[in-house]
């Protein structure tokens, strides 16, 4: 009989014993009871497929985490080279002490001293030294002019500037003093635009500034000239300027033949009548003009006004009369320091009667009325007007022909209205529609129509 071989079975280790029937049925209850995924069991599938589907099933953790980390190693370089490039951008400008070359002239300023808050400061004292500019104004408030219409004014701790009567506003204060006069250079690099008499660059490389004056030979080509300095406010906000009207344009209309007048009306010197006297900026006792004479208009008693002022005023008188305006008269013109101090006093009596302290009643004074010293009534240039029909001076003027008339004409005359109802934070005194103030017809007229008071007008000059 043939013996069919017996397949060798794997001997049983001897430590292991066989399930009992009891153990074998608990265990299948017990795997059923779970949810097992068989896919985690070894398989029995041995070809070379189901090798590699295995082999990628169990690196699949590893594979991902490996793609996973080089993103994130890619990423890091990017960002750091990212940070690097900007890095040596932003450190392209070194911080060396700057060389400023104005003309032939060369100077060092150390880095700290050019550069504050992130501005680039160049010195106008040494520019406008060599590009011959006239100084003129204040130690903390200077002017540089190039010509009568070219102009450039700075005040210390202030980044506003004016550009030929435009106010506008520049990248960082400026420090104006006896000694130094600093500039942010973007403000200059702008002002003085492209075609112009003096050329500011910078070389961010090698930290210099240069200073160029230019020139052009003249048309027998012997001699050589400077190009003519201008200044530009085109690319800047102009935040108030003077409206300067056009020579050739403007054209007077006048109810009178005012040609006797004129030289009054329109002074030469007419700069000289630009005399401020306010809170800020008094005086003194000691002022007094040397070319007072009396009014020969309509004035309730004798009164002085200086020369031009009274010439000019009495050419509008006579205006206003022709054009049936009658009921008008002088009411104050010059006054001297001594008799303000006695107007002032009286005002102030009047409120501490009222019960104010010397205090309070001078406070409230000082809104409507000068303290000697301060009052431009002892200029010799202002004057008050009154009208029959008034019994004290105040702003029931405005509603009078003489006002709406003073309105429309009083520039014509070199006239202002000094204290206008928009402007009391400027001036610092209450709304007077009878004061009026003699500038001279140029700058009269460049006030009314820029509606700038007299303060404003000064300072954009
Ligand atoms: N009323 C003007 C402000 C003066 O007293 O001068
Ligand atoms: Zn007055």
């Amino acid at each position: 009989m043939k013996k069919e071989k017996k397949k060798k079975q794997p001997s049983p280790q001897s430590s292991v014993k066989p399930l009992t029937d009891e153990e074998v049925s608990m265990l299948k209850s017990a795997m059923a009871s779970r949810e097992i995924d068989r896919s985690t069991l070894p398989s029995t599938d041995n070809s070379d497929a189901a090798k590699v589907r295995r082999f990628i099933k169990k690196n699949k953790i590893f594979t991902v985490s490996c793609v996973v980390l080089c993103v994130f190693i890619v990423a890091l370089l990017a960002i750091l080279g990212a940070v690097a490039i900007k890095n040596s951008l932003e450190n392209r400008v070194n911080t060396d002490d700057f060389t400023v070359m104005i003309g032939d002239e060369v100077f060092t300023v150390k880095y700290k001293t050019a550069i504050r808050n992130d501005v680039l400061y160049v010195d106008m004292y040494k520019i406008a030294e060599y590009a011959e500019l006239t100084k003129t104004g204040k130690t903390d408030n200077v002017k540089f002019t190039a010509s009568p219409t070219q102009y450039l004014r700075f005040e210390n701790d202030s980044e506003f500037a004016v550009i030929n009567g435009a106010l506008v506003e520049m990248d960082g204060k400026a420090v104006v003093n006896r000694d130094v006069c600093e500039i942010p250079l973007s403000f200059l690099s702008a002002v003085l635009g492209k075609d112009n008499g003096l050329r500011i660059t910078l070389d961010t490389a090698t930290n210099t500034i240069k200073v160029v004056r230019r020139m052009y030979k003249t048309k027998d080509k012997n001699a050589i000239d400077p190009v003519e300095i201008i200044f530009y406010s085109d690319s800047f906000n102009i935040i108030q300027s003077i409206k300067r009207p056009n020579e050739e344009e403007i054209e007077f209309e006048y109810s009178i033949d005012v040609t006797s007048y004129l030289d009054n009306i329109d002074p030469e010197n007419g700069e000289e009548y630009l005399i401020l006297a306010n809170k800020q900026t008094p005086l003194g006792e000691d002022y007094d003009p040397t070319d007072l004479k009396e009014l020969t208009c309509r004035t309730n008693k004798k009164m002085y006004l200086r020369e031009d002022a009274e010439r000019a005023l009495y050419a509008m008188m006579l205006a206003m009369n022709a054009d049936g305006i009658t009921d008008v008269f002088v009411t104050s013109a010059y006054r001297s320091y001594s008799y303000q101090v006695g107007l002032f006093n009286k005002y102030v009596n009047g409120h501490m009667a009222e019960g104010m302290s010397r205090e309070e009643a001078e406070a409230a004074a000082s809104e409507y009325s000068a303290r000697a010293g301060t009052s431009e009534h002892q200029t010799g240039l202002c004057l008050d007007f009154m009208t029959d029909d008034m019994s004290e001076l105040d702003e029931s003027f405005e509603k009078t022909a003489a006002f709406a008339w003073l309105s429309e004409n009083a520039h014509k005359y070199g006239f202002i209205l000094r204290y206008a109802e928009d402007k009391v934070d400027v001036t610092g005194y209450k709304y007077e529609p009878w004061h009026y103030r003699f500038v001279g017809r140029t700058a009269a007229t460049e006030i009314y129509q820029s509606n700038l008071c007299l303060e404003e007008y000064l300072a954009l000059n």
